[in-house]
């Protein structure tokens, strides 16, 4: 199935796909293994970081074999790609989507940055998504202590974004409605509805939304994203945070150092968040 096409069934059915971070085999197999149970299809993604540690093209060839083993419909993300050389490469490996982050730029350059993108990225191949990004995000993939105070001028303006998707070609919009990465001890997020509603009254159905900063936000305000239209949601730091509470307590319950048996517990504990995130976004 094409990328889009797995996008459009979820468009259609009213449920969103989760899109999983990875860096290690073990998380890869965790996301995938889960979404075979859930009988599910997923979208596997890795931030340029994350690629970096792994290998554009090993991901590539691992994902392809899970896709072999399972018959799931997998797409293979670049995250907050940030530079066009990054894309080509990923392009060249063989990823099935790419989200470029022009959003540090001003609105003008992150349009014809997000669309020498779209263009090097269709040349290509057009079957591959390219999602574009409009609003500021705030946070990183991890834990944060500090009081998340997002402002009315870091959200994605519904007239820009139509103007944005129209200039640019992209696929799939990622936007600030509320959302940020990481997860806010003291602050959870809160999704403004409102403004997803006219960000899709403004931008039609052509186009697919995404909510960035899946960990952290209510699970009702991530079903109402999704009843609103979402159809991608990204899920990083609940899974790395599951990951390392796994391996804390293998590390404090056993000397052994086994690199199988230390993981065995990161593994089921993304395992169960990606279940549950699942669950949650078929709403
Ligand atoms: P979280 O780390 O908040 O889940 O966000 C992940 C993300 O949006 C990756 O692009």
């Amino acid at each position: 199935m094409k990328p889009k096409d797995i996008l459009k069934q979820a468009q259609e059915g009213k449920y969103a796909l989760g899109s999983f971070n990875f860096s290690t085999a073990e998380v890869l197999r965790a996301i995938i293994e889960s979404a075979q149970a859930a009988k599910s299809p997923v979208i596997v993604s890795t931030s340029e970081g994350e690629a970096d540690f792994f290998g554009l093209r090993q991901a590539a060839a691992l994902v392809e074999s899970w896709r072999l083993q399972t018959g799931l419909p997998i797409i293979l993300n670049l995250d907050h790609g940030k530079s066009l050389d990054k894309i080509k490469q990923a392009v060249e490996a063989g990823y099935s989507a790419i989200h470029f982050d022009g959003s540090k730029y001003d609105y003008e350059e992150n349009i014809a940055k997000t669309k020498e993108a779209v263009d090097f990225v269709k040349s290509v191949n057009q079957d591959i998504i390219v999602e574009g990004e409009l609003g500021y995000l705030r946070g990183s993939s991890s834990l944060h202590e500090e009081i998340l105070e997002i402002k009315e001028e870091d959200l994605t303006k519904p007239d820009q974004a139509a103007d944005f998707v129209q200039r640019t070609g992209i696929d799939s919009l990622a936007m600030v409605i509320g959302n940020a990465h990481g997860v806010y001890t003291q602050s959870p997020e809160k999704l403004r509805l409102n403004r997803l509603g006219e960000i899709k009254a403004a931008v039609g159905g052509q186009v697919f939304l995404v909510l960035h900063g899946g960990s952290g936000v209510p699970p009702e305000d991530v079903r109402g994203a999704v009843e609103l239209g979402i159809v991608k949601v990204n899920v990083n730091t609940d899974m790395r945070l599951a990951w390392r509470q796994g391996l804390e307590k293998s590390l404090q319950e056993s000397q052994d150092a086994t690199p199988y048996k230390l993981l065995q517990r990161s593994y089921e504990a993304v395992r169960e968040v990606v279940k549950n995130k699942i669950s949650t976004f078929k709403t």
